[in-house]
């Protein structure tokens, strides 16, 4: 028997869905992703009362202010607070000594370029208040961006799935507590001396930017793997563009930039180093 997604995600029409993923977020999909696709445009059919996933296409190209909301619904955010720990020790004990070694009297300023729904920025933040500590005077300022608006929003708002606060919660108690306001109570959220350092915004990894800030480092990690190579290659090109001369750039643990041609040098696993 059929699935749903099947029989209503016909061969032409996957192939024109995949073409708007790829044309609004520049995320590349393949045939087989069907049952994965529908899943995530099933929903918007629902409430928009259309029963072929055709129909919901035909609305989407005609219908400018239903992008957003297929952006929002086609992207992966998967994410928790300090995921994978080896970045995290280099940030904390090696790059932020450096950095301030280096740089007396300026402001670090680090870029979340995916940063879904705020665990990686309030991560970055709770590094930089806990070398705060012992480097009176640092100061810093993160800048997270997303395609994606909902993500956004709630990491606006500093509040996280419970699945994430349950893992900082038993992983990392002592900068849950000290980061977390209501910490021992049903809905803690991240305390404004994080969350006020942070500046959320939209932004297209495919497009070049504002080019008004630089920045010291990026974190551009468990984004990449869904671009195909030479997409990648184009949106390390604006990372690259968007890097202070020394600036050091960290991707995710399934991620490398082995095959592709980019103006990074490898400096250890997961991080590059911008190159003159
Ligand atoms: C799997 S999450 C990674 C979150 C976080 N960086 C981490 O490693 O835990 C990938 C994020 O990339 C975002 N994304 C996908 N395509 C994008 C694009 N073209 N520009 C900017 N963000 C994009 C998604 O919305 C999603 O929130």
């Amino acid at each position: 028997m059929s699935t749903e997604a099947e029989r209503t995600l016909s061969g032409p029409a996957l192939r024109r869905l995949i073409s708007l993923v790829k044309q609004h977020t520049g995320i590349t999909m393949e045939e087989r992703k069907r049952e994965l696709l529908f899943s995530r445009i099933r929903p918007r059919m629902k409430e928009l009362s259309l029963t072929t996933a055709e129909a919901y296409i035909d609305y989407l190209e005609s219908h400018k202010e239903e992008i957003q909301k297929f952006v929002n619904t086609i992207t992966t955010n998967e994410t928790i607070f300090f995921r994978t720990p080896v970045i995290w020790d280099y940030f904390g004990n090696e790059f932020l000594k450096n950095w301030s070694k280096n740089n007396p009297g300026e402001i670090l300023r680090v870029w979340s370029a995916a940063s879904s729904t705020g665990e990686e920025s309030a991560s970055i933040g709770m590094m930089c208040e806990e070398h705060k500590r012992s480097t009176p005077g640092f100061q810093y300022k993160i800048y997270a961006s997303d395609i994606d608006t909902d993500v956004l929003d709630n990491a606006r708002k500093g509040v996280y799935k419970a699945r994430s606060i349950d893992d900082i919660r038993s992983r990392v108690p002592q900068l849950f507590h000290r980061y977390f306001i209501n910490s021992t109570k049903a809905d803690p959220h991240l305390c404004e001396s994080v969350l006020g350092n942070i500046e959320y915004f939209v932004h297209n990894l495919h497009s070049r930017g504002t080019r008004t800030v630089f920045f010291d480092i990026v974190f551009l990690r468990n984004v990449l793997i869904y671009f195909n190579e030479p997409d990648q290659e184009l949106v390390l090109r604006n990372i690259y563009a968007s890097l202070k001369p020394e600036g050091v750039l960290i991707i995710g643990e399934a991620e490398s930039l082995a095959r592709l041609k980019t103006s990074f040098e490898y400096s250890k696993p997961l991080i590059y180093k911008r190159a003159a």
